[in-house]
């Protein structure tokens, strides 16, 4: 089972869409590993069959040899033709979804995924799946270019704003899969971190059941959830803990400086504008770094997040 190089790749979990890279990674590297040594060895006999035995041995006139020639042309040659086309069949692997593949919805921003299923249900930075079926993500941006890689199961495609982009998965044990993004979105590209949780089939459907429909319960409650859900908590805590953007905790009614000079009231109106519109009124000491909500959230769900952002103190 174990190939010498093994240990360069993390664990392979989804055998449909990693064999073909796998393969062609064992291979590359063990082809290389053997030319190389044939290299080194031809050059150490070498070396010692034609060292120069005394002062008048003289070196005799060779001007080619077809033969050598042609094969060490044609061999290397070869090898290119192995290596792309093994390439493009396992490319061509990833880009064919089966017909009955399970859509997953993902909208990537800055710094967070937000998971749509089927039935309303949303997760945050979790992407719940049942094993033993294909997977197909969804995939678009609503701020920047981001990137989704799965190291182990071997796809890694672009997230670009206005276009929608796909990978497909087939996970075959249950268990998390660690997802990063891998292309450069800003200040916390690092922490754009999250995880593919691979349930039984039965297990994911009842899942699925309980969180149908989104947020649930008082206008408080659903407003926790809408914040969760729409990854605020990635720069804003509600303990009180600096990240990048001011903590939720105790703002409410409360006096704050703008970068600008100005002094203002944090109430309903200065909310809904930083959310929507959060280069607005940049709080002193503070990045404008924010994306804007406009058109990712309606006033129903700003109202929610306003209720609770009032209870934080
Ligand atoms: Cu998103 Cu880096």
């Amino acid at each position: 089972m174990g190939r010498l190089f093994d240990f360069m790749l993390p664990e392979n979990k989804s055998p449909l869409t990693a064999d073909s890279t796998d393969w062609l990674f064992h291979f590359i590297n063990e082809a290389s590993l053997v030319i190389f040594l044939g290299v080194i060895f031809a050059m150490i006999y070498f070396a010692i069959r034609y060292r120069r035995k005394s002062e008048d041995d003289k070196t005799p006139l060779i001007t080619h040899n077809n033969t050598l020639e042609i094969t060490w042309s044609v061999i290397p040659l070869l090898l290119t033709f192995v290596v792309f086309g093994l390439g493009y069949s396992g490319w061509l692997n990833l880009k064919t979804v089966p017909n009955d593949a399970y859509e997953i919805q993902v909208t990537g921003f800055k710094w967070s995924w937000n998971i749509n299923y089927e039935n309303g249900a949303q997760t945050i930075n979790e992407i719940h799946v049942p094993k033993g079926i294909p997977i197909k993500l969804v995939m678009t941006s609503s701020d920047v270019l981001h990137s989704f890689f799965v190291p182990e199961y071997r796809v890694k495609h672009d997230v670009l704003p206005n276009r929608y982009t796909y990978v497909w998965f087939q996970p075959e044990e249950t268990g998390e899969s660690q997802i990063f993004c891998t292309e450069y979105c800003g200040n916390s590209h690092s922490n754009m971190l999250a995880k593919v949780i691979v349930h039984e089939p039965e297990d994911f459907q009842t899942w699925l059941d309980e969180n149908a429909g989104g947020p649930t319960g008082s206008p408080i409650e659903q407003g926790e959830q809408l914040v969760t859900l729409q990854g605020c908590q990635a720069c804003h805590s509600v303990d009180g803990t600096e990240i990048i953007g001011p903590s939720f905790k105790g703002i409410w009614n409360r006096e704050r400086k703008l970068a600008d000079g100005n002094t203002i009231i944090v109430d309903e109106n200065y909310i809904r504008e930083s959310i929507l519109y959060p280069g607005e009124k940049i709080a002193e000491g503070y990045q404008n770094v924010m994306s804007p909500y406009e058109g990712r959230i309606n006033d129903e769900e700003i109202t929610k997040i306003i209720e609770y952002l009032k209870t934080i103190d």
